[in-house]
């Protein structure tokens, strides 16, 4: 047993108080090494106000959602008129279903623009790979609990878009269709779905969910946070006080804590602003025929998912079996740019060439259905291995070659456009505009090796660039 810490007997109760659970649990040494002595940079700009956004989100998302699950009923005849119920007759309902609802938007808004800041400050490269795999990690949880939760209130779209999405899974060849009743419980969306969706977005993913969040800061706190100079404030030569504190460090409690009440605040009124004045938005956070309960002999005319899915339901639509066409010349491109311009070894570039051989004969052999679901799995996946994919000398974009920025730039507005065209109607130039913006998606990450390394990089300063203000 480690030796207890002594306090003088004459010692405020307070004090006295929290010597006794210090020595049984290590409170003070917690609260000093997240918060009072964890020292982050002093140039933090607006772009690091997300994280402790998120964190304000999940905890809304969490409280909200409890006080919903006392009133809803997760049973096929029952749910959607416990949602009207909630909205109508119980006390506030309507106020917490809002902010669950429009939180739900307001968390991939926040985190979108998370990952964003990480994208151009370098924050996934050495050495916080693992916060960004803990931070992917928490995105596919977020999209799967988005997901589940959508199909609770029993609508036309939360039953159709289920409808849809599952039966995703039945292009995968062998055993699709076995897994996709598996996932539904039957062989159509209905109430045994509805009961394990409910428990997994009730139960299940959050708990996950915490967890990861838990090791995402605890990963960030080891290594210690990147800045928008990319400039590592703690290695080894980096300037430090007498205390071995970074001189380009501020603790983060105070500092950090109030700067955050401001973006708490901005956030809250927009928030806010949102739930008492836009809370459908347009029909953007709370689809129009969502209203219609779910109704199995009827599907609607034009099925969606909400907006934060649209990107990858782009993707998914783009892949036509005459797309399938420009992608198998990508790989045979890839194949034969790997054989003939790589330097590695004769049995290695052979084994290449028969693994390519035997993927354009997969691509060839299996339905476009199924590789449109490999594309739109593949468009979250290949985020895992940005750390990997990044090659250039220096992390933030500010000393980036400018023509990086506009390379940035377009990456989004193509986002933007892919998430546009997938709440859009299905159309020809659509289709073609969806199939530029994948190719360009994956060019974007696939290429990086190479064009990360192209440009002439600036000079990175030796302290990191702050103005008081
Ligand atoms: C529930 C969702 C999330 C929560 C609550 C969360 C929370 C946080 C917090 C509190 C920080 C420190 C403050 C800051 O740098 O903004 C942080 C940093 C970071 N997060 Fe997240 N995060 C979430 C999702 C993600 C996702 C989806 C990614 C990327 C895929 C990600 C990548 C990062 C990175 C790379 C950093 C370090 C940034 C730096 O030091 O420059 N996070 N996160």
């Amino acid at each position: 047993m480690a030796e207890m810490k002594q306090i003088s007997p004459n010692a405020p109760a307070g004090a006295k108080l929290l010597n006794w659970v210090d020595n049984r649990f290590p409170l003070s040494a917690l609260y000093k090494e997240h918060l009072s002595e964890y020292y982050a940079p002093k140039n933090f700009n607006f772009w690091y106000f997300f994280g402790s956004l998120a964190l304000l989100v999940l905890v809304i998302q969490i409280v909200t959602g409890i006080f919903l699950v006392m009133h809803y009923k997760p049973d096929a005849a029952l749910a959607f008129g416990s949602v009207e119920y909630i909205m109508r007759d119980v006390p506030w309902g309507w106020l917490v279903r809002y902010m669950h609802s429009t939180g739900a938007s307001a968390f991939f808004v926040v985190v979108y623009l998370h990952m964003f800041r990480g994208l151009i400050y370098g924050s996934y490269r050495k050495p916080r790979e693992l916060v960004w795999i803990f931070g992917c990690a928490i995105f596919l949880c977020l999209m799967a609990e988005a997901f589940m939760g959508y199909l609770l209130p029993w609508g036309q779209m939360s039953y159709w878009g289920a409808q849809v999405i599952v039966n995703l899974f039945a292009a995968i060849p062998f055993v699709g269709p076995d897994l996709a009743l598996l996932i539904r419980g039957d062989y159509v969306v209905g109430d045994a779905t509805l009961n394990r969706f409910f428990s997994f977005h009730v139960i299940a993913v959050p708990l996950v969910l915490l967890g990861l969040v838990a090791a995402h800061i605890i990963a960030l706190h080891e290594v210690g946070s990147n800045n928008p100079d990319g400039i590592d404030i703690k290695a080894p030569d980096a300037p430090k006080d007498a205390a071995g504190h970074p001189l380009d460090g501020i603790p983060f409690h105070p500092y950090y804590s109030v700067h955050d009440i401001m973006g708490v605040s901005v956030f809250l009124m927009v928030f806010t602003a949102i739930i008492f004045f836009a809370p459908e938005f347009g029909g953007y956070f709370l689809e129009y025929n969502n209203f219609i309960p779910a109704d199995p002999l009827k599907t609607p005319a034009h099925i969606a998912p909400v907006w934060y899915f649209t990107p990858y339901y782009s993707m998914l639509r783009a892949i036509t079996s005459e797309m399938m066409y420009v992608l198998i010349a990508c790989v045979v491109f890839a194949a034969f740019f790997g054989v003939v311009k790589s330097k590695l070894a004769g049995f290695i570039k052979l084994g290449a060439l028969l693994a390519s051989a035997a993927v354009i004969a997969m691509m060839l052999a299996i339905d476009a259905k199924f590789w449109g679901v490999v594309v739109m799995g593949g468009a979250v996946v290949i985020l895992f291995f940005l750390p990997w994919l990044d090659n250039c000398a220096v992390r933030s974009i500010r000393y980036r070659p400018d023509w990086h920025k506009y390379l940035y730039a377009i990456f989004v507005v193509n986002f933007v456009v892919l998430a546009y065209l997938g709440v859009q109607p299905p159309s020809p130039i659509g289709e073609r505009v969806s199939q530029v913006g994948t190719l360009f998606y994956f060019g974007f990450f696939l290429l990086m090796p190479w064009w990360s390394r192209l440009g002439q990089t600036k000079q990175v300063p030796a302290r990191v660039t702050f103005a008081a203000h």
